[in-house]
Order: C-alpha cells, then structure tokens, then sequence
C-alpha cells in the first residue's frame, strides 16, 4: 500500500507533543510491515537543517488556494528509511514556534498556514506522481486533506483514487476559525454549511474533516466511546456518532528504541526488570539534580507533562502542599504552558525544600531523567486521548497514577490490594480530592505493602505496547478506507 502521511509534528524534527512521537514512529512501523509511506511536514525557523541532512528537493513548487497563488520550496531526508518532506514557505514556517508565539498567542493566520500546508503536501503527490493509496491526515492542522481529496482532486489521475483517513488525536483542538479565511481555503462556498465545514458562523477544521473522511479515528478505544458523548466531545459527538462504525479507536504504541530503561543513553545508569540497581542510581541521580533530600526509601511521584487544562495539573497544584505535608513524599515537576501553573510549580522548591523539584521548561533528556528515576508518575487528565508518557512509566518500572480516562484507562491495570496485582493506581473523580487520595494509597502502598510494589514494577516492564500491533490496526482501518471510498 502505498501511503502519505501530513501532519504539522514529527518527530526528531519538530515537537510540542505526542502527536509528534505517533507520526514519527507509525510510518516506520508500516514500512516494516512491507507498505511504502512518505511524510509530508512544514519547515519550520526551529528545524536544523544540517544536523537532519535535509536537503533541497525542489526549488519551486505552485500550491493554488482558493484565491491565491502562492509559491514554496520543498526539501527532503530520509527518517529509518522513510522520506520526509519539508514545505518550505518562510512567510508562514519561518518562525520560532509551532503554533504560536512565546508568549502562548496563537498565530493568527494558522487557519492560512494549515489549510497551505496540506494543499501543498497532495500538489506534492501529485508533481511527484505519488499515487497514494491512502492519505493520512492528523488533528485539525491537516483535517482538511480529506475535504480537498473529495472537492478539488475527486477526478485527478494521481491522487483521484486515494482514499483518506483521519486521525484525532484531541477533539478539543479542532481549528476553528473567522469565515473571512474561508476564500483561501478554497473549498467552495457551497460546502460552508453546517454539515460540512461552516461551525456557527465560523469554520472548522476538524469538523470538516470529520465529515469528509473515508474513516476516521482517534487513539484510544475508550477515547473513541469517550468521545461520543457531549462530556467529552467538545461539540463534536453528533458528527462522530454519525459516522457510526467509521470511527473507531487504535490505540497508540510507543518507540522502544527510544524509551526502553535496558538502552536508554539519556539516563544516568541503565537497567532491566532483572536487575534494577541502574534503577536505585537513577534515583539517586534525580534526587541530587533536583536537590531532594538523598534517601532511596522516599518515594518520589514525577510529572513530565505540558500545562494544559486537559492534564488537570491544577488538580494537583490544589493538592500538592496538603500532600507534602502529610505524607513522606517526594515531587518532581516538568512542564511548561499555561502561566499560572508555570509560576506555582517554579516557585514550589523554594518553598518545599528538599522534597519537590520543579523544571518550567521542555526538555527531552529531563524527561528520560524523571520516567527513569521516580517511582511513580502522575497523570490526572481530565481527558486524555492516549498519553504516552504513563506507557513510556510502564516500560521504566515507574507506576503510574492516573485518572481512569482515554488511553489511561485502557494501558494502566488497577492495583488490587487483596491479591497485588496490576500496573499502576488508578482513581475516577477529577477532583483535588481524590488526586490526594489517590497519592495517599500509593504513599501507604509504598511504605506498607512493598512486596505488592515490587510485583507490580516486574508486571509495569513486562507491558508491551510497541507500534506492530497497532500498525497492523492502522493498516486494517486504511483497508477499510479504501472499501469506503470504492
Ligand atoms: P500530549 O501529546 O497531550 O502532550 P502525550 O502523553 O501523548 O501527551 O505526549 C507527550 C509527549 O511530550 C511525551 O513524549 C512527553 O515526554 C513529552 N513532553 C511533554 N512535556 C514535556 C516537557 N516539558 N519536556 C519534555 N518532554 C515533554
Ligand atoms: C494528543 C493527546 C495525547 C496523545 C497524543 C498522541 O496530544 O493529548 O493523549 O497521546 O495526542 O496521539
């Protein structure tokens, strides 16, 4: 099968989140499985060009808005073997950041940004003669692949055929913007009704997207159930309870070559479910980094996470001082995002020495630091679509806390006391409360019930969530796709 992928993340290139690790690990998966996939990205002022060896590929190319002609350059590498193009267009890439500005502005032309990218990447295949079988698209940025397929290229000799899948990594982000961008758009103004593209008044990417595609998807199967209900759908459960059984959840994998504690050179020592000791120095390491008190039989709970009202660290922020207080606990947190949590999480070392650490920032080797050195991770997301990062706790015996939600639900085990079974804690009530709760029974657990710990880290190792079974999944629903569109 032959495949093109658009997103607006990949990774090594370009990353604010999960998204990025999916795109950048799927491909590889579905080429290991004997199917052709390239990767169609922006260039955007943050990719290092040299250190990526992304070379020029063509100099020119025409990319026809709705009411404008407008003009890019594309480069390529390879990824593990997979091309990767790059839509050079400064006047909307060229900038620091992905979607917004240091200070947390949106830009306010990513409607123009998004909707050129992905019309760029299809006038990609069709220059290059890619005829994709399948072309898919992930979250609003490039929802619209779907739509130009079925209302620009429904006759065209390259692309005329593919059929497309979208995939939903978050429905609460769904790119909707003013009606005066819809003219360079170019989807017609026919379509700009509400069972298509128009969203009270306004257009929407995602929604639109929702509608045009052959199947759509999202990355968890309790996300997908989730997701059908107005709890949970930010105002799109009757379009995905529309498309009735074409949409349906896959559960994401993760990149073991990336996250796995028995290879991982970001770490201070490496280790195995057989021999944890590189574990215990880890900690030690963690603790000594973050000035924490040295003592290897204080727990400590890490958060790697951005500041998002999804991720319910506010939750937390109500419950982090009662629980220092009155348990024997450590914190280490690493975030960045909304500015209120910023300065509460900065400002708690200073006030909490030697029991909580913070780090206001991104950084991806801190990141490896804290899964590997902590002896629980917590996610108390309101909502959460997948979540990576309790997968990647899993993998590094570090058991995770989380909200019974999404992709939580579905990859964390809930620990039974009776029997000390299962891979991690898991607690339902999105409340300040039950986040206290939730970390006093771990605490208890940690203190009282050690043999259960140490059988549920061999348990938490032993998961395996790599990406083959879920390509095969993908691969499936791309059949599935093709069907639909046939
Ligand atoms: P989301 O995509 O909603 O942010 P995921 O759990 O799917 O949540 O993925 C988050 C990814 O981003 C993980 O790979 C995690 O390690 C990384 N990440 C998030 N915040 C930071 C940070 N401040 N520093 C380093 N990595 C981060
Ligand atoms: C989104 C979701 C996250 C998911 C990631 C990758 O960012 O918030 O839960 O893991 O996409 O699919």
């Amino acid at each position: 099968m032959k495949i093109m992928m658009i997103a607006s993340e990949c990774v090594p290139y370009a990353k604010t989140g999960g998204l990025a690790d999916v795109v950048g690990a799927l491909p590889i998966a579905l080429r290991a499985l004997g199917h052709e996939v390239v990767v169609v990205m922006p260039k955007y002022g943050s990719i290092n060009t040299a250190k990526y060896q992304i070379a020029p590929f063509l100099n020119q190319m025409c990319v026809w808005m709705g009411n404008a002609e407008e003009w890019c350059a594309v480069r390529t590498t390879t990824m593990d073997g997979i091309p990767v193009y790059f839509i050079e267009a400064d006047k909307y890439f060229a900038r620091p950041g992905l979607y917004h500005d240091d200070a947390f502005n949106d830009y306010g032309d990513n409607p123009r940004r998004f909707a050129f990218l992905t019309r760029a990447a299809l006038q990609l295949a069709r220059d290059t003669g890619f005829d994709a079988d399948i072309v898919h698209a992930h979250d609003w940025q490039t929802a619209l692949a779907a739509a130009y397929l079925k209302v620009w290229h429904w006759n065209d000799p390259t692309i005329g055929k593919a059929a497309s899948v979208l995939t939903i990594h978050n429905v609460g982000y769904q790119g909707k913007y003013g009606a005066e961008h819809y003219d360079y758009i170019g989807l017609q103004w026919g379509n700009f009704t509400p069972d298509k593209l128009e969203d009270h008044g306004s257009v929407n990417f995602l929604k639109g997207g929702i509608q045009y595609a052959d199947l759509v998807t999202t990355v968890s199967p309790t996300y997908a159930d989730e997701t059908r209900t107005p709890e949970y759908a930010h105002g799109m459960a009757p379009y995905l309870n529309d498309r009735g059984d074409n949409y349906i959840g896959i559960l994401n994998g993760v990149d073991y070559t990336q996250w796995n504690p028995a290879t991982d050179k970001l770490i201070p020592a490496r280790y195995s479910a057989a021999d944890l000791s590189g574990k215990a120095v880890c900690k030690l390491e963690l603790q000594k980094r973050f000035l924490l008190d040295t003592d290897p039989d204080i727990p400590i709970v890490g958060v790697v996470s951005r500041f998002a009202d999804q991720k319910g660290l506010d939750l937390l922020a109500s419950s982090i001082e009662a629980i220092v207080n009155t348990m024997k606990v450590q914190f280490i947190i690493l975030g960045s995002g909304d500015k209120g949590l910023e300065g509460f999480y900065g400002g708690l070392p200073a006030r909490y020495g030697g029991r909580i650490g913070s780090y206001i920032g991104y950084d991806n080797a801190l990141a490896h630091w804290i899964e590997a050195g902590s002896d629980f991770f917590i996610m108390p997301s309101r909502y959460e679509p997948c979540g990576l990062n309790q997968i990647y706790s899993l993998k590094y015996g570090t058991l995770p806390i989380v909200r019974n939600t999404g992709g939580l639900a579905d990859t964390v085990e809930q620990y039974d006391e009776a029997t000390g079974t299962g891979t991690g804690f898991k607690f339902w009530e999105p409340s300040a409360h039950a986040v206290y709760y939730a970390v006093g029974w771990v605490v208890s657990t940690y203190y009282d019930r050690r043999p259960h710990i140490v059988k549920m880290i061999q348990k938490a190792m032993a998961q395996d969530f790599s990406w083959k079974e879920s390509a095969r999944a993908y691969l499936a629903a791309y059949e599935r796709a093709i069907a639909n569109r046939g």
